[in-house]
């Protein structure tokens, strides 16, 4: 009798199994240490997750629960951010220092708990401080829900590929050179494909190598964690079939020459077409503006089963460093997939109009070595990063850390793409701009050339948006707004605003905390380019800021 009783709780537990293994708790240990990169020519030990550059993948599935302890063994603080995870009322984890949580410090740790909700596809996680970010980094990869299948043919493999950008010397050094002497930082050494600059700066034995086998497709999933640089990837004698950006589906297209900034993400589906033979995998920089950057491509190699190493590699030629034709017709490729089960959720009205200029100036500084200092800012204000958490600072409403008057627009309306108007100093402070949970909000983000124009990758923190809209010269607030795409714009959470010109993005503030929006290339975040919204809570308990982890830790 009892036999059968366990027989039937069997049975039941049969039944109800797949409903309970649908979503899991996964969980990780980062542990933060000094690791030699001879491979690199790196004068100094470099810091980087368990051991690894790049650092370990992140793999879960969409609604899984990640519980990550980070263990810091190394001197200086530590944050880890998990790019595009919407940290749904759960910012405690989102990581960047002094917005959402204040460092780990060395020898302490901190676990980061969030779920992933409604995505799936390929993110990055990376040190939130300084420059750490340029060996601290790894991939996200969010595979569907069990059961559900990719809205494109199923790949025979999948390959991790991120791109990076090396220093000989240290970074942290690096910048805090740069910021005494105001000047811009030296560019990088080099570029680097999955830690690996390619035989051509003289430090790397072997550069990445990617084996096919002839007729199977691949999924590549492509990281930009680079730190300044946006980038071209290319492979020789191949075309991509991108499906999805940022972890949204996109409209399958077809193209020889991926773009992607610093914190963007690109899938794309590669069929090994050829019988045999070497290609090139390369990268190199884009900037169509004067500023300088490290221009040395990375190349890796794809090589087909069977074919033998000395057989000669199919080479390929990269995109001129200032080739903005080619980043259009890549950006302008990009529409939502839309379909039923994928629908492109865009606001169609409006709560908050916001209109941002977005650029680098130049201040007074009289320990500077030219008497003035390079700084990045919007709507003029040039961010100061605030000494204890802000998401901290709302909660438990501390007073003095920061202020709620971020303004909507710039101060004064000019020639924003023109010759900057004399006295357009930039004013410092820490403010943030103030949304009611779930209002619509649009943010024209306008390029200026206060000192350069250059293409900002603009990054928002907590959500997903829209990019409904761009333009080169200004924003036309009569015309433009005509030709926004509101039915099937792309959707991610870092876009390249044009070098002299504008782009338009809109979400909903339905994720209560505080939440960064700054240009992912690291020297403009350091010069104060990147502002705040605070979201308050909403009405019901399940659109309410979560209470801080016990472990949360203090500045
Ligand atoms: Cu990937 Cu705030 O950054």
């Amino acid at each position: 009798m009892a036999y059968y009783r366990i027989q039937a709780a069997v049975l039941v537990a049969a039944f109800l199994l797949p409903a309970l293994v649908e979503s899991t708790v996964r969980h990780y240990k980062f542990s933060v240490v000094l690791k030699n990169a001879t491979r690199l020519c790196a004068t100094k030990p470099i810091v980087v997750v368990n051991g690894k550059f790049p650092g370990p993948t992140l793999y879960a599935r969409e609604d899984d629960t990640v519980i990550l302890r980070v263990v810091n063994h190394v001197q200086y603080n530590i944050t880890i951010h998990w790019h595009g995870i919407k940290q749904l009322r759960t910012g405690w984890s989102d990581g960047p220092a002094y917005i959402t949580q204040c460092p780990i410090q060395p020898g302490q740790s901190y676990i980061y708990n969030f779920t992933i909700t409604g995505q799936r596809g390929t993110l990055l996680w990376h040190a939130h401080i300084t420059w750490l970010r340029a060996t601290v980094h790894g991939a996200i990869v969010i595979l569907p829900k069990k059961g559900v299948p990719y809205p494109f043919p199923k790949p025979d493999k999948e390959e991790v590929i991120i791109f990076g950008e090396w220093w000989k010397a240290d970074v942290e050094t690096v910048i805090n050179q740069a910021m005494q002497s105001g000047l811009p930082p030296n560019i990088s050494d080099s570029h680097t494909i999955n830690g690996h600059p390619g035989p051509f700066p003289n430090c790397s034995s072997q550069g990445y190598s990617l084996h096919v086998e002839t007729g199977k497709t691949y999924l590549l999933r492509i990281i930009n964690a680079a730190v300044n640089d946006e980038l071209f990837f290319k492979i020789a004698g191949h075309n991509l079939t991108i499906v999805e950006v940022d972890a949204t589906y996109v409209k399958p297209f077809s193209i020889d020459t991926v773009f992607i900034a610093p914190g963007q993400t690109t899938n794309a589906l590669l069929t090994a077409s050829h019988d045999t033979g070497k290609f090139l995998i390369a990268i190199s920089p884009f900037m169509d503006s004067v500023v300088a950057v490290d221009n040395l491509t990375a190349t890796g190699i794809l090589r087909y089963k069977g074919t033998h190493a000395f057989f000669p590699t199919s080479l390929t030629t990269l995109p001129p460093l200032n080739a903005t034709p080619v980043t259009n017709s890549f950006i302008l490729s990009l529409k939502s997939l839309n379909s039923i089960q994928y629908p492109a959720k865009v606001p169609l009205t409006v709560d908050h109009s916001l209109f941002f200029t977005i650029g680098v100036g130049i201040n007074p500084c009289s320990t500077c070595v030219n008497g003035s200092k390079a700084v990045g800012n919007m709507n003029n204000v040039s961010f100061v990063m605030p000494t204890i958490a802000m998401l901290q600072a709302h909660y438990f409403n501390i007073s003095g850390v920061f202020t709620d008057d971020f303004p909507g627009n710039p101060p004064i309306p000019f020639n924003y793409t023109g010759t900057t108007p004399k006295n357009m100093q930039t004013n410092n402070g820490t403010k943030v701009y103030r949304l009611a949970y779930n209002d619509t909000v649009q943010v024209v983000l306008q390029g200026t050339a206060f000192l350069a124009p250059e293409s900002h990758p603009i990054h928002l923190h907590g959500f997903n948006f829209f990019a409904i809209g761009r333009g080169v010269g200004n924003f036309d607030p009569v015309n433009d707004p005509k030709k926004f795409n509101l039915v099937d714009p792309v959707e991610r959470n870092t876009l390249s605003v044009p070098t002299d010109g504008w782009a338009a993005i809109r979400f909903i503030a339905n994720n209560p905390g505080v939440w960064f929006l700054h240009c992912h290339l690291e020297v403009h975040t350091t010069w104060g380019l990147k502002m705040a919204f605070l979201v308050d809570n909403g009405k019901n308990p399940n659109e309410t800021l979560i209470q801080p982890p016990s472990d949360l830790p203090m500045c």
